[in-house]
């Protein structure tokens, strides 16, 4: 287990460069597999569930090289195997091996995601789409087999527009014969980063970004160069560290359209806050009013920055809301953030929090990715020491982050027990 230690407190300032996406690096290495040519990509970060997804293409046979932030997948040797428990349950996103494999070979054997525990997370909608493309899954307990003798393309309407089913179907429509139509699609940047990655691999896809995704069907898929775009999710992370405890924060490197619905709710709480072609600066401000937040697909504003912004909104006056409308678990941050001093009381899938609270640090637990990344923000600010336990889960999607931090001057480190 890994252990995080934070001297809170203390005035940060400096630049923040953000690495690539997360959830868009999850799904192309995945879908680096569709061609038998090699697919470069840059901006890779170094996270854990990067590394996890590596491992899975080398037990594939998949020839995969590092270098700095860029990566080389070349599946010419590849071998369709059973993907084993161990791996798939590593990551939310060893899914998408399942849309690739269908895609690829009309064939995937893998078992139930892992990732975090925000929820029952059901892949309802991912199996769905593959049966409309004409796919059968044969489900033994956590195991999935996916196969069809000819994949079709369908007219596929999304009960709820999910990201992993959005990305899913599409890599499994790539190479199906005809057009697929994805109604209800998610539209959130990664997916349009992926359609990119797959159309500069030879795809025909249209409308990713929008809520009708059409997928043309090809034969074939050739070498590619693809560049992955910046982690909104991480940049949101370290703006509202900014905000929490900042002087002159930059955080570059960014695509802040990306971040509209944070920008916009920091703005509405009153945060000094200079926002550039490709960066964003921001100080910690006296005073900050209190406002209501609800999560929603993107544009709106996202679930994954729902638990780092609680904290700055134990730094509001008066009484805020966080209603949480994506997933039915991601509160589990707030009797950590209770522990620390905030005054807040869970209702259903409302936190209600009335600030401002003086955080006083205390022995916390990352109990998931961006729980995790809610602690680290409320440690900063907190007087005194903060211990995140189970902090490898933070180490899945923040590339560097106790480099980075120290950087703009954190005492922070991390250490294994
Ligand atoms: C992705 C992101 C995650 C983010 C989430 C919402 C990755 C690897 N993860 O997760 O960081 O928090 O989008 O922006 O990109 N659902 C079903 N059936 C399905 C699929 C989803 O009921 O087959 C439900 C989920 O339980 C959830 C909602 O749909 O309540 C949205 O989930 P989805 O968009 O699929 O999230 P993930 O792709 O798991």
């Amino acid at each position: 287990m890994k252990i995080m230690e934070i001297e809170g407190n203390r005035e940060l300032s400096g630049t923040i460069r953000i690495s690539g996406a997360k959830n868009a690096t999850v799904a192309l290495i995945p879908a680096a597999i569709l061609t038998d040519e090699e697919a470069t990509i840059c901006n890779i970060p170094e996270i854990t569930d990067t590394e996890a997804l590596c491992d899975i293409l080398k037990e594939l046979n998949v020839d995969v090289k590092r270098a700095s932030e860029s990566i080389i997948i070349n599946p010419k040797n590849m071998q369709n195997i059973e993907i084993d428990e161990k791996y798939s349950k590593k990551l939310r996103a060893s899914y998408y091996f399942m849309g690739a494999l269908l895609g690829k070979y009309k064939k995937a054997v893998l078992y139930f995601p892992g990732g975090c525990s925000i929820g029952a997370r059901p892949i309802d909608l991912h199996l769905k789409g593959f049966e409309a493309l004409g796919a059968t899954v044969t489900n033994e307990k956590n195991k999935y087999i996916v196969e069809a003798k000819e994949l079709k393309g369908a007219n596929i309407y999304l009960d709820i527009a999910s990201v992993g089913a959005t990305i899913n179907i599409m890599l499994a429509a790539v190479k199906a014969k005809g057009t697929t139509v994805i109604d209800n699609a998610a539209k959130e940047p990664e997916i349009v980063n992926v359609a990119t990655f797959l159309n500069n691999m030879g795809a025909r896809i249209s409308g990713a970004g929008t809520s009708t995704i059409k997928i043309e069907g090809v034969d074939y898929l050739h070498k590619c160069f693809h560049e992955v775009i910046p982690d909104r999710i991480e940049a949101g992370t370290y703006i509202i560290i900014g905000a929490l405890c900042g002087k002159n924060i930059k955080v570059d490197n960014i695509i802040p359209e990306h971040i509209d619905s944070l920008l916009s709710k920091l703005e509405e709480i009153g945060t000094d806050v200079e926002v550039g072609a490709d960066y964003v600066l921001i100080s910690k401000s006296d005073h900050y009013k209190s406002t209501n937040i609800k999560t929603l697909v993107y544009p709106g504003f996202p679930t994954d920055l729902q638990q780092p912004f609680s904290v700055l909104l134990t730094q509001c006056e008066g009484k805020s809301k966080v209603t949480e409308t994506i997933f039915e678990n991601r509160f589990m941050h707030i009797p950590y953030l209770k522990d620390l001093g905030a005054d807040v009381t869970v209702k259903n899938q409302t936190a209600t929090i009335i600030g401002p609270s003086k955080l006083k640090g205390t022995s916390v637990v990352a109990t998931d990715l961006r729980a995790g990344a809610s602690m680290v923000a409320a440690g900063l600010l907190a007087e005194g020491k903060t211990t995140i336990t189970n902090a490898e889960h933070i180490l899945r999607g923040y590339e560097q982050i106790v480099e980075k931090l120290t950087s703009v001057g954190a005492k922070i480190s991390i250490k294994e027990i």
